[in-house]
């Protein structure tokens, strides 16, 4: 499904150069989950970000489903993102003066869906993370765990082929922690691809059927 071929992501601050990701190599297949683990600096979110269509290799190609997406122009891009991709940022990024209906409706705007569309979908998702009761509650109403599950059912809600999931347990506790791995686990049962980057291994091993580990933006299986 997912296809990196020799990707580089090379930052220039000054005279400075970073290779947050160099020289990128590896396959996922539809329905995998595969986790990806480092240390804070090591390229985790930079190749979240390329392979979200978020930012642009510096070379290398991103096949998708076939298609490079590295060569897609912005609006290419923002399909993409809308069709395939959802993705669990690493600090929620809820906008918290909204409730959590809202902010699952939210991407549903740029899909040219009714009002009456929008909120039903909304309210699926929000009942498969187990929030039926919470969605009228504004962002800031709402515990750690609550709040990440809002960010899955927002990531969800488009139905993407893809999760993308940026340290989804980072700020969570650990009974937390295993909720949101439950979650993450159903929708693997149905059939999602996940993609998760975490700082730990014992995560990792908990609920991925790979584990590729990411050293100064070099990937290794
Ligand atoms: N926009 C940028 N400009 C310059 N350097 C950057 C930029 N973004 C990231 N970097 C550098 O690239 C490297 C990888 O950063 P990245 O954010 O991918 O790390 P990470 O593995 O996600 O870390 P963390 O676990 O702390 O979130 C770091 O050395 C970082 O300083
Ligand atoms: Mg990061």
């Amino acid at each position: 499904m997912i296809e990196l071929i020799s990707v580089n992501k090379i930052y220039t601050k000054g005279a400075h150069k970073i290779a947050a990701s160099n020289n990128i190599n590896c396959r996922i297949v539809e329905g995998e989950f595969v986790a990806i683990v480092g240390k804070s600096g090591s390229g985790k979110s930079t190749l979240l970000n390329l392979l979200a269509g978020l930012d642009t290799a510096t070379s290398g190609q991103i096949l998708f489903d076939g298609a490079d997406i590295s060569a897609f122009s912005p609006n290419q891009y923002a399909a993409h993102r809308l069709n395939n991709i959802g993705i669990i940022f690493q600090s929620f990024n809820l906008i918290f003066s909204k409730t959590a209906l809202e902010n699952v409706m939210l991407p549903l705007i740029f899909a040219g869906l009714s009002a009456t569309e929008r909120l039903a979908k909304a309210k699926r998702v929000l009942e498969q993370v187990g929030l039926a009761d919470r969605m009228q509650h504004k962002a800031n109403e709402l515990s750690g765990g609550e709040a990440q599950r809002v960010a899955i059912a927002r990531a969800l809600v488009n139905e993407p082929k893809v999760l993308l999931a940026d340290e989804p347990t980072g700020n969570l506790d650990s009974a937390t922690t295993e909720e949101i791995l439950d979650i993450l686990l159903s929708l693997k049962a149905k059939g999602k691809t996940i993609i998760m980057i975490t700082h730990d291994r014992e995560i990792a091993e908990k609920v991925a059927d790979r584990i590729l580990t990411i050293k100064d933006g070099v990937l290794s299986e």
